[in-house]
This record gives C-alpha cells, structure tokens and sequence, in this order.
C-alpha cells in the first residue's frame, strides 16, 4: 500500500507531501488543485511506461507546468502590504514526482533539456531517479540510483555494483533499466506502477465507445474509456463478485436487473432491465447517470483488483441520490485495491465516509496560489519525505 504521495513544482502542487490509506478522498473548491494531483498521479504512472516526458511536452514542457507563483513569498507579501514580485531563480527548474509505501519507496525528478542538444526543447530530461526500501529515502536504503545518464545499483550483498551503467536522459531506469538479474526491485516497482488503474471522464455521449454493441472477450479489467462494458459486465458475473454486482444494481435502481446478452455474432449486449418497462434497455439507450453508474460498478467489482485505483469526479452527471450507492461500491473496492478518489461533490465525501469509517479524507485549498492541505479534524500526520538532490 502506498502510504505517501509527494509532489514538488506541478502546477499548483508548489510542494505537497500527502498521507495515503486505503482510501483516500481527496476534496476541495474548484481551483484547489485536485484535477492537479490527479495529473500528477498520472505522471507517475506514466514514467513506468516511458510516456511521462511525451505527456510533459504535450502539457507545453516545464515552462507550462512548472508552478507559476514565486520561489517565496515574502513576510510583506503574506501581510499584504506588497504584490507577490519575481525575483532571480536561485534553485533549478525542476518537477518532482514521487510515492513511498511500506516496502518501497520511488521518487523521479525531471529538469530543462540542454537547447543546444536538440530541437526538442519541451522534452525535460531525468536529472535523478531513486528507488528505496521503506517509506523514507535515506542514504544506506538507496537500491538504484540514477544522476542523468548513469545508473547505479546495490547487489542483495548491499554492495555498490562496481559498473554503471548508461542510459538515455529522456526515459525512465524503470523502463531503460529493469533488468531482473541486476536489479529486480527496479522491475518490481516498475510492474507495481503499470498496475495502477485510473479512471474518469467516461464518455456517454451518442457515439460514446460504452454506448457501442462489441464483440465479448474476457475482460476482467474495464478499458479506461468503457467501450468493453458488457464483456466487462459479464466477466465479473462469471468469475468475479456477482452478488456485489447485483447489490450495487439494486442499490442504485430499486428491483432493476443489468444482464448482458451474447448475440450469436459473438457481439455482447447490454441489457438494462427497469422497474416498470416491457423490454430491456440497451446501452445505447440509458441515460447519462445510468451508463456512467453502470461504468463505475464494472471499474470498482474488476476481478483482477490493482495495486492502486484513482478516480477522478466520479460524481460528474450523476444525481445526489446515486451517491450513497458509489459511495458503498467504492468502500467495497477498497476492501482489495488502494483508492483514491477525487471529488468536488461534498455529498460523495458525506457518503464515503458513512460507508467506510476508516476513510482517510484530504481537504485541498490555496496558500498564495499554491495548493496546500486544509486543517481539518482527523487529518493524518504529514509523512516524512526527503527529495533525491541534484
Ligand atoms: N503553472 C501553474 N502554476 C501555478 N498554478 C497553476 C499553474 N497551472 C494551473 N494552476 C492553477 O491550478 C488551478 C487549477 O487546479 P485544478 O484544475 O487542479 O483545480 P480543481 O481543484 O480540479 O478545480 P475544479 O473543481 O474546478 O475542477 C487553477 O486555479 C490555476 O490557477
Ligand atoms: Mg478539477
């Protein structure tokens, strides 16, 4: 289980060390930062699968998403008696991205390209990578440890590996350097990575993918945009939870039935069975708030449950009296996954932490433009975090 999460200079996330539990609702005002974090946790993500310098660059580079306030704010400033003012930069530009859990901890930072080796000028580079044992990077818990193009190891002997090796500066050691003989926590914690699943904005448009009748296969991981629903549906009823599934139906739509119809061209379809109507309705034909729900039920019951589960306004297009049964079906996914769900509908986070007491809730607001951690009763003590330095 992940049991921190630290960002340094993405956007308004200037510097954020935040507490993980098992669930974690992440909440706040529109422009506290939440979409942010979740970006954030994205970008991490996609280090595992060589796509965070792409995705930086798509972002506009550093220079976009950097955070855009001063490198301090002043006393005069925070009494209001003087404009925030930008003076020379002392330290690097950088973006800092990492998490720790119980066994291992990991923790990228990306800096400015040198211009005159190439035209890619939004490409950051890694300046330094880190994987460590335990929660908290010190010095003797290093395993692998990289500064720009060299990687070094410790052997299980805790010895340094005597040869470095080269890599390129635009992709991650955990994909360019996951070599099981030499380093197989690099791989482990790469393969953890690429098992977080994230989830948001599904679209139920007309011609949204989950509106779509598709050939069935297996499917015991939703695809992030729902376009296999009805296989995914059929999967957790055949080897997953069925009972939760029914119960998460029931729940949201008293005495409604969600089955799925195998068409002899091997096509599956959705059939949403309502209280109160002669034939079924198919996926074309539900509602926003029901497609999407029905989208939620087969992220959260997947069979194969991953290692992390973020999602992003779960909320969005659905009425206030659906909340209390998301809010149940996520308590049950975080009974196998970590999850971490962020949302601005205060009803969700009420609802949450009615089904699941131990529910870690995180409250977001803004310090002088930059996202910081409300105080709030029952917030988790701030877990200890050192950066890697350049
Ligand atoms: N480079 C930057 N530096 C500092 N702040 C930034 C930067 N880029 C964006 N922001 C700030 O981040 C905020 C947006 O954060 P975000 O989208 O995470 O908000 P949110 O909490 O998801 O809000 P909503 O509830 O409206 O979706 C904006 O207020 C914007 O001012
Ligand atoms: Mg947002």
């Amino acid at each position: 289980m992940l049991t921190t999460l630290a960002v340094q200079n993405y956007r308004s996330l200037r510097d954020l060390v935040l507490p993980l539990s098992r669930l974690t609702v992440v909440t706040g005002a529109n422009g506290t930062g939440k979409s942010n974090l979740y970006r954030a946790l994205r970008l991490l993500a996609d280090a595992a699968h060589s796509g965070a310098v792409a995705a930086l660059a798509r972002e506009g580079g550093l220079p976009s998403t950097s955070w855009a306030g001063p490198e301090t704010v002043g006393r005069t400033v925070r009494e209001g008696t003087a404009p925030p003012q930008g003076a020379l930069r002392t330290k690097s530009v950088g973006l800092r991205l990492g998490f720790a859990g119980d066994e291992f901890g990991y923790a990228l930072d990306l800096g400015m390209p040198v211009p005159e080796r190439s035209a890619f000028i939004r490409d950051p580079e890694f300046k330094r990578e880190c994987v460590w044992i335990g929660p908290v990077l010190r010095k003797g818990a290093l395993l692998a440890d990289r500064d720009g193009p060299v990687v070094r190891t410790r052997g299980t002997d805790g010895a340094w590996g005597r040869e470095p090796h080269q890599i390129p500066v635009t992709d991650s050691m955990l994909t360019s350097f996951a070599d099981p003989r030499i380093s197989p926590e690099v791989l482990l914690v790469r393969e953890r990575i690429r098992s977080w699943r994230f989830y948001g904005h599904f679209r139920t448009d007309a011609d949204a993918p989950a509106r779509q009748v598709r050939v069935g296969t297996r499917t015991p991981v939703l695809d992030h945009d729902g376009a296999d629903l009805p296989a995914a549906v059929q999967t957790i009823e055949e080897i997953g939870d069925s009972e939760a599934l029914h119960t998460a139906i029931d729940n949201a739509f008293p005495a409604s039935r969600l089955s799925v119809r195998p068409g002899d061209d091997g096509r599956f379809e959705l059939q949403f069975h309502q209280y109160g109507l002669l034939r079924p309705l198919s996926a074309a034909e539900l509602s926003d708030g029901t497609l999407r729900y029905l989208l939620w039920v087969a992220a959260l019951l997947s069979p194969r449950p991953p290692e992390l589960l973020a999602m992003n306004e779960p909320e969005t297009s659905l009425h206030p009296s659906l909340l209390p049964a998301l809010a149940a079906l996520i308590a049950t996914a975080a009974e196998h996954t970590q999850v971490v769900v962020v949302t601005r509908a205060r009803p969700l986070v009420e609802a949450v932490r009615a089904a699941a007491d131990d529910a870690n809730l995180v409250e977001l607001e803004r310090d002088f433009g930059a996202t910081v951690l409300a105080d709030q009763p029952g917030l988790l003590d701030r877990p200890a975090w050192h950066w890697p330095k350049r």
